[in-house]
């Protein structure tokens, strides 16, 4: 089947389970401070999951896009993709185990005609620590699907990795870890912050026979095994705790998260362990051996790295990302300058990024109406990037050359680092040349790198820190700010000002809008005026829901540029009792204040403390309550 077949089935699946189908969130996540990308469907859902009323109800279904550039060094084996799909249905309160766990293995095993006799599973062992059970009803829900097939059903205990390893779980169907089936954007269960929500969870996998296990991974083989002979498929998540400063709460309701990956249940279903084999995939690395002239089966981790990183950079450009040295901008350049590299490994040394960048497009356009609009424009962004970035590599070549006497580490490094010269092809040019190589190269190389990893993982990992603040009173207070910030920046600057991203810590909201210049601080002053007046006026702040359709056009309620809804919106409005018309009237999911005067607790008043540009045409501001 192809990943385009699968992905409608599974919504049309639960549509009929009566789920709701929602719109997927761009890759960049709105008023998230957490992390730079959308990385999980439930990202988008984190709200709901802690107690808001979802508009749409209580069991809802999508294909969320998502980016995870902490695993782009993992890119490469038959797995791992930086960008992917995630199918996810979700229980509100609604249906829990006994629903969700069959739902999935009908859906794997009618739907989509995988072999029940390969299919495995996990559970949760237990936390005795935080008082939390041991998962045994999925457990028994399992067994019970598996006795009814006449299948094994042993059951055994793993609880950490290490043990997999040295007890084996190869021919055990259901096996109980505790870290591995515990699931939370902070990872495990000992390093939630407070505010997060998680819960135990029961994982799928399917065994892949024709991949022996390498014991390189562990002298025994077992279903969390790297090897890549069981690959996870879905991961259904009982999302029912919180932490708190005390420890661990119940959610007000049990939810159901569940996710899993739509390029490896497309792998399954043309029984292939190689993800790159499926439909969204496949097409791009058949573009490459014909440019290039070399097999897949030659080149096969080359091939990989361009497929996943050129269409992650392409995603990144359809949900409005441009290369640049900051943030989401350069993850983007990173992933497009290290497919350029990778690419003379195959002798592709010509501009080749036009017809790519197509053919990736022409995977998604059918299913992703907001491609055609932008299509051309993606084009000639890729096009560029390309252009430039070669010109820079042929300049890194040209710097090779004038290195006098023995080459360093640190002349290596640079040449990986500024012209991003791959340090294989500069060993080989060494060797070309006749040159030399100073004695501890590879140690003062290592160094650098190991000081530029830990600069990015600064970057993009530590952007995760604790105190989520998602729910937290600040959290809500810089809401709420937003919104009035947003309709005062409209009444200063213009009605062209639209929104382009927001993001929220307990400390600063920051706010990027369409705006050509940079602001005055006449300007900045007005708006600081407008919303500080607002706010004494202690506006009433509430939600109703309408229909989409009414809520744009009708009432002409704000939105921000690039966001998708669903059928049904919530718009809060921000009103002074006295008067006629809400100051603030704006499409959001919440959570706000109830009184605007809620913000002046403590004698603070609201004032913008930083204006600059954040990309083309794009301003951005961060304001505090001080
Ligand atoms: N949120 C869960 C995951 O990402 C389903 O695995």
């Amino acid at each position: 089947m192809t990943a385009q077949e699968i992905r409608k089935k599974y919504l049309k699946y639960f549509e009929a389970k009566g789920h709701k189908v929602i719109p997927r969130a761009n890759l960049v996540p709105n008023n998230d401070p957490t992390t730079l990308f959308t990385g999980s469907g439930m990202q988008p859902l984190i709200p709901y999951l802690l107690g808001e009323e979802h508009p749409d109800g209580d069991k809802l279904v999508n294909s969320q896009t998502c980016l995870r550039a902490q695993d782009i060094d993992e890119v490469g084996d038959n797995r791992h993709t930086t960008f992917f799909e995630m199918l996810g249905n979700w229980s509100l309160g609604d249906y829990f185990k006994e629903e969700q766990i069959p739902n999935f293995f009908n859906f794997l095993t009618k739907e989509i005609g995988l072999d029940p006799n390969r299919i495995f599973v996990s559970c949760f062992s237990g936390d005795p620590e935080n008082n939390i059970p041991k998962d045994d009803e999925s457990a028994k829900v399992w067994k019970d699907i598996f006795d009814e097939l006449n299948l094994s059903s042993n059951s055994k205990d793993l609880v950490t990795e290490e043990n997999g390893a040295k007890l084996g779980g190869e021919d055990i169907r259901i096996s109980f870890y505790k870290d591995k089936n515990w699931w939370c954007r902070a990872g495990n269960i000992s390093n939630m912050p407070e505010g997060e929500p998680g819960g135990p969870d029961s994982e799928v996998f399917y065994l892949f026979p024709s991949i022996q296990h390498d014991p390189k991974y562990g002298e025994k083989c077992h279903v969390n095994c790297d090897c890549g002979r069981y690959i996870e498929l879905g991961n259904s998540v009982f999302m029912q705790y919180l932490k708190t400063k005390d420890g661990f709460k119940h959610l007000p309701k049990q939810n159901v998260d569940y996710g899993g990956g739509l390029e490896r249940m497309t792998a399954a279903s043309i029984d292939s362990p190689d993800v790159y084999k499926g439909s969204l995939l496949w097409p791009i690395v058949q573009e490459l051996e014909k440019v290039s002239g070399k097999s897949y089966e030659l080149e096969t981790n080359n091939m990989r790295i361009i497929a996943d990183h050129l269409r992650a950079a392409v995603f990144l450009c359809i949900d409005g990302i441009n290369p640049s040295n900051k943030e989401q901008g350069y993850v983007m350049r990173r992933l497009i300058r290290k497919s350029l590299r990778v690419m003379l490994e195959l002798g592709l040394e010509e501009q080749i990024l036009e017809s790519l960048t197509k053919i990736i497009l022409d995977m998604f356009k059918d299913d992703f109406h907001e491609i055609e609009v932008k299509y051309d424009d993606i084009v000639q962004v890729l096009i560029k990037e390309e252009r430039v970035f070669r010109q820079t590599l042929k300049k890194g070549i040209k710097e090779f050359n004038k290195i006098l006497g023995a080459v360093t580490g640190e002349d290596l490094f640079k040449l990986y680092d500024t012209y991003g010269f791959p340090v294989e092809l500069s060993l080989e040019e060494v060797n070309l040349q006749g040159l030399k190589l100073e004695d501890n190269w590879k140690t003062n190389f290592d160094h650098q790198m190991s000081e530029q990893r830990r600069r990015s993982q600064t970057a993009t990992k530590g952007v995760f820190k604790g105190g989520l603040g998602g729910q937290t009173e600040q959290h809500k207070k810089y809401h709420t700010a937003t919104h009035l910030m947003y309709q005062a920046l409209r009444e200063v600057l213009g009605d062209h000002v639209i929104q382009h991203g927001s993001n929220i810590t307990e400390e600063r909201l920051r706010f990027d809008f369409s705006h050509p210049s940079k602001m005055t601080d006449e300007d900045i002053k007005k708006v600081e005026d407008i919303v500080n007046r607002e706010i004494a006026k202690d506006l009433k702040i509430s939600f109703a829901e309408y229909p989409t359709e009414k809520a744009t056009n009708e009432l002409h309620a704000l939105g921000a540029f690039g966001d998708r809804y669903g059928d049904i919106v919530k718009v809060y409005t921000m009103k002074a009792d006295n008067e006629e018309k809400p100051f603030s009237f704006e499409i959001c999911g919440g959570p706000h204040v109830n009184h605007s005067l809620e913000l002046y607790e403590d004698g603070k008043k609201f004032k913008i403390v930083k204006e600059e540009s954040s990309s083309a045409g794009i301003r951005r501001v961060k304001a505090q309550l001080v």
